[in-house]
């Protein structure tokens, strides 16, 4: 490492005053600064942060979006998830491969570009996508590929990060447009800035949390904790300070609204969190921001910046004495299990992202091991209006254990792809005719960790009490192929899971592997049979959600359409490719003696 180069990195870790717990911030900024972490760069910053080396290259190697070897100044990469796939990704990528001379997975041979393809990007109603060097251009067609690849090779150093909006208009492709279609009670109607928080600091903190709780509002991240009850556990819990976190890692395929209501919508889960601080106690909020969605850096942090000019972040704040709060972005690196609560919790001091045993949970030892509250942007955005609107408004919506309405992210073959906001208790018939989707045969609810449902059971109800979700909401026709789309969604898992437990490390591969022998048409009804109960067994032994519900794709289509496994079953009799006789000829040979045959 040259001595500019170590001045640099020496320079970065003072910028984060040498802590520890920002160890993510620090390597991120040394990747985008020389295009890798170098193993110089890891010893410079043990040192710098004193820790060990290997606690650096421990966090390091963990997250997609960090390399410890040099690849290529330009990172293309292109979004691989079933929608995109079904909307044109494979041209695009034949596109690229062409036009770079590279096969995916390649650093071109002057280190100039490397393709790749990556999980979901966020961007399921705008597919095929890519993120290229943390610019996100969507539609793609094969034909915008020759003057993307020309813009990249104009300029010479390495781009900024996070990029700047003049940099993102200089692409010769549109990047990402508004998502919101169908706007409900959440979403429409005035919007004024720091309203919630301002009917809240009329009220203690302990009726905030009493009215939280009478919304009955329930936590929009999927799991459907009830919001009010968390937060007064964090407030009871004790310890030196007090957090609230936004999880706004949206990593589930096919999910998008959290990015509608950060890019707009953000005062709305700004004061949402807001809210949470005064009614927790809490001086400290932090948001969680995927690294998928970098670009919404700059206009985040004006909106923060100017909330602290307008008095609603900072000291006493709304002019209420004592009551200090405000908010950090900490970036993610590309990990969907830091979507995790826990995990998230480890991704934000700076460590690899691996699930926490629990308990303790979250509120009461979190971030720090401090009383922490973690939610959903959404459900931030649904409390912002509650304490506008009061807990009565939203009751008024949705069923008796949902109540409010509910994001839905909707891709697919359908005509309107976006952000719909509809009352929980809806079927998917009814959320069908809205989004134009009439000849839809399958449709995946909340992600691939959620259910497949097919067209009998499309007068279900989008509720916690019948289909619950996160919002994803993957529509597939007439022409699709389910069993290749569950085999997909089996494939994502085994790229995502953290490997620290074997039920899931090793099981989501076995999962894979039996959905491939299926879909190619070579199972037996035994092997239908060995990866059910293997699918049932991952899921009953794996150590955090995610392993809980990798085998739900699987498991659930087999339930939904049985008929289509059934069709797909090996019509010959079993075949070996490798004769056993043949296999053991040179043992026969080196032994002198033929096998003892089990017939005789
Ligand atoms: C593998 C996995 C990924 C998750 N990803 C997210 C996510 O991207 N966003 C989110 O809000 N919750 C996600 N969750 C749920 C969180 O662990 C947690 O329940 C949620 O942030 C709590 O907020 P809420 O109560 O407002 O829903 C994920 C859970 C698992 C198991
Ligand atoms: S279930 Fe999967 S993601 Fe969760 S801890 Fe085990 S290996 Fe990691």
């Amino acid at each position: 490492m040259s001595v500019e180069a170590a001045a640099d990195t020496e320079g970065i870790i003072k910028a984060f005053a040498a802590d520890r717990s920002r160890l993510m911030d620090i390597v991120l900024a040394v990747q985008h600064r020389f295009g890798h972490v170098s193993d110089d760069a890891v010893r410079l910053i043990a040192a710098g942060l004193e820790i060990h080396p290997v606690e650096v290259e421990d966090t390091v190697s963990f997250y997609a979006f960090l390399d410890r070897e040099r690849r290529g100044r330009n990172r293309i990469r292109l979004s691989k998830t079933p929608i995109s796939m079904i909307k044109g990704a494979r041209a695009v990528a034949a596109a690229f491969e062409t036009a770079l001379g590279l096969v995916i997975g390649d650093t071109s041979a002057d280190g100039e570009f490397t393709l790749e393809w990556t999980s979901d990007i966020g961007m399921a109603d705008q597919e095929p996508a890519a993120l290229i060097n943390a610019i996100i251009l969507t539609e793609l067609t094969p034909q915008d590929v020759p003057a993307i690849v020309a813009a990249l090779r104009s300029t010479d150093t390495l781009p900024p990060f996070p990029p700047h909006a003049a940099q993102i208009a200089l692409m010769p492709k549109g990047s990402v447009r508004p998502s919101l279609v169908h706007p409900g009670p959440l979403l429409s109607g005035p919007l004024v800035q720091g309203e919630g928080l301002r009917a809240a600091l009329t009220l203690t903190p302990e009726k905030v949390i009493e009215e939280i709780t009478g919304s009955k509002l329930r936590g929009r991240g999927g799991a459907g904790f009830p919001t009010g009850m968390k937060w007064r556990l964090t407030r009871k819990s004790t310890g030196t300070d007090h957090y609230v976190v936004c999880n706004a890692d949206e990593g589930e395929p096919g999910t998008f609204k959290d990015r509608v209501l950060l890019s707009e919508f953000p005062d709305l889960v700004f004061d949402g969190m807001t809210v949470a601080g005064y009614a927790l106690g809490a001086r400290h909020g932090l948001v969680y921001l995927r690294g998928e969605y970098a670009y919404l850096w700059d206009p985040l942090q004006a909106v923060l910046t100017e909330r602290r000019s307008l008095g609603l972040l900072g000291a006493n704040i709304g002019g209420h004495e004592g009551f200090d709060f405000d908010i950090r972005i900490q970036l993610g690196a590309g990990a969907y299990i830091c979507g995790e609560e826990s995990a998230l919790l480890e991704s934000l001091e700076g460590k690899r992202g691996a699930p926490r045993d629990r308990p303790p949970f979250p509120t009461e030892r979190g971030y720090l091991q401090q009383p922490t509250a973690i939610d959903n942007v959404e459900t931030y955005a649904c409390a912002a209006r509650i304490m506008e609107k009061g807990a009565e408004w939203f009751r008024g919506y949705g069923t008796k254990e949902s109540s409010g309405t509910k994001l839905m992210s909707v891709s697919g073959d359908c005509s309107h792809p976006g952000v719909y906001e509809v009352p929980f208790g809806i079927t998917v018939n009814a959320l069908l005719d809205l989004v134009g989707a009439p000849d839809a045969e399958y449709v995946q609810i909340s992600g691939p960790s959620g259910q497949s449902v097919a067209p009998k059971d499309f007068g279900r109800r989008i509720a916690y009490e019948d289909l619950s979700t996160g919002g994803s909401t993957m529509i597939f026709g007439p022409t699709r192929d389910v069993l290749d789309i569950a085999l997909q969604f089996a494939a994502f898992f085994v790229d995502e899971s953290c490997g620290w437990c074997t039920p899931c490390r090793v099981g989501t591969t076995l999962l894979k592997q039996g959905m491939e022998k299926i879909v190619a048409g070579r199972a037996s009804l035994s092997d239908l049979s060995a990866t059910e109960a293997l699918a049932n067994t991952v899921m009953r032994m794996s150590r955090c959600g995610l392993g809980q519900s990798a085998p739900n794709p699987i498991l659930t289509t087999m339930r939904s359409f049985p008929e289509l496994y059934e069709a797909r079953l090996a019509s010959e009799p079993f075949v070996p490719l490798v004769s056993l006789h043949d296999a053991l000829r040179e043992a026969v040979a080196v032994q002198g003696r033929e096998p003892v045959s089990q017939e005789g």
